[in-house]
């Protein structure tokens, strides 16, 4: 029995058997839609989320099966006082793969400790969030054909934003990448990704305050938004909020064939002019999310079609 809690814990090549499935998901969804069915899905949500939760329980109905979840976590037995780690036991007698998102750092990995069935990090606090990775790979992989000798700046929150380092970890597996690491100097990539990721592979990777200045040479640009529950004081999120704001205007100066990625929700870091332009994907990654949470819960409970 397997879970996800890290990207690293998929090889490249079960990520290519993961984008080939869900390319099949979408070219044939009705091979798909009893696969799951009698299986139940809980979602375990301690911070708030649009997209993965919905996309998460989407997936497990689009695959035939059921979704079992909480209304908030105020209304769970965390409220009272409950571990992670009873938690992840007794959700294991009712459902057959969890998925949890946690403000604290780990948590997923507690639980995935505890539980006897597979448990899916859907973000914990400023660490990672492999599923978001796993929609990023697949948008890129649509857009460009390919995961090597890209050109990747990221710009925003790099220091909490948990799917920045989740999709570093990720593209540092690939050939001749390069990345741009694009952010307020108080919201810099942390010294750990940095080492354990970029210098130890030997990755090439600039790092700058100026977005305009990037922006030509980019074959990817992933845009965050800045992370304010993660903020020690509101002064500070106040001063940082608006620090980097993507106009029609400034695309001018962008590649052609640039993708704009977002894990969203955006707050401000993208006008809404933006949108219309074909390089902005960032709708596109959404739907590419619930395709690959389909392929992942059809992989991690052994489910062959
Ligand atoms: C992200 C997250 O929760 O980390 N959202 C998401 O899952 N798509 C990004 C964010 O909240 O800024």
């Amino acid at each position: 029995m397997r879970s996800l809690i890290d990207i690293l814990e998929l090889s490249v090549e079960e990520i290519d058997e993961l984008i080939s499935l869900a390319e099949d998901i979408i070219a044939h969804p009705e091979k798909y839609r009893d696969s799951c069915r009698y299986k139940k899905l809980a979602t375990l949500f301690f911070e708030p989320s649009t997209r993965t939760r919905l996309s998460f329980e989407a997936a497990m109905y689009e695959l035939g099966g059921n979704v079992l979840s909480m209304a908030s976590a105020g209304s769970s037995s965390a409220a009272k006082g409950e571990s992670v780690a009873d938690t992840a036991k007794t959700v294991s007698c009712y459902a057959d793969i969890i998925a949890m998102r946690h403000p604290k750092e780990g948590a997923p990995m507690v639980a995935a400790m505890n539980a006897s069935i597979p448990v899916i990090n859907a973000g914990d606090g400023g660490h990672n969030h492999p599923t978001q990775t796993l929609a990023d790979l697949l948008t890129i992989w649509r857009e460009k054909g390919r995961f090597t000798g890209l050109t990747i700046g990221l710009c925003g929150d790099l220091k909490f934003g948990r799917t920045v380092h989740s999709l570093i970890s990720a593209l540092a597996r690939y050939n001749g990448n390069k990345f741009v690491l694009i952010s307020p100097v108080e919201l810099k990539l942390p010294s750990y990704v940095k080492k354990d990721v970029l210098q130890k592979n030997q990755i090439s990777y600039t790092q700058t305050t100026d977005l305009e200045a990037a922006l030509p040479e980019l074959d990817i640009l992933y845009m965050t938004r800045v992370q304010r529950e993660r903020f020690f004081n509101e002064e500070d999120y106040l001063r940082l909020k608006d620090s980097y704001i993507l106009t029609p205007e400034k695309l001018n100066k962008a590649k052609k064939d640039l993708a704009i990625l977002h894990p969203l929700p955006r707050v401000n870091e993208i006008s809404v002019g933006v949108d219309a332009d074909p390089r902005a994907v960032y709708f596109k990654q959404v739907l590419n999310g619930k395709y690959m949470r389909m392929a992942l819960i059809l992989k991690l409970l052994e489910v062959e079609v």
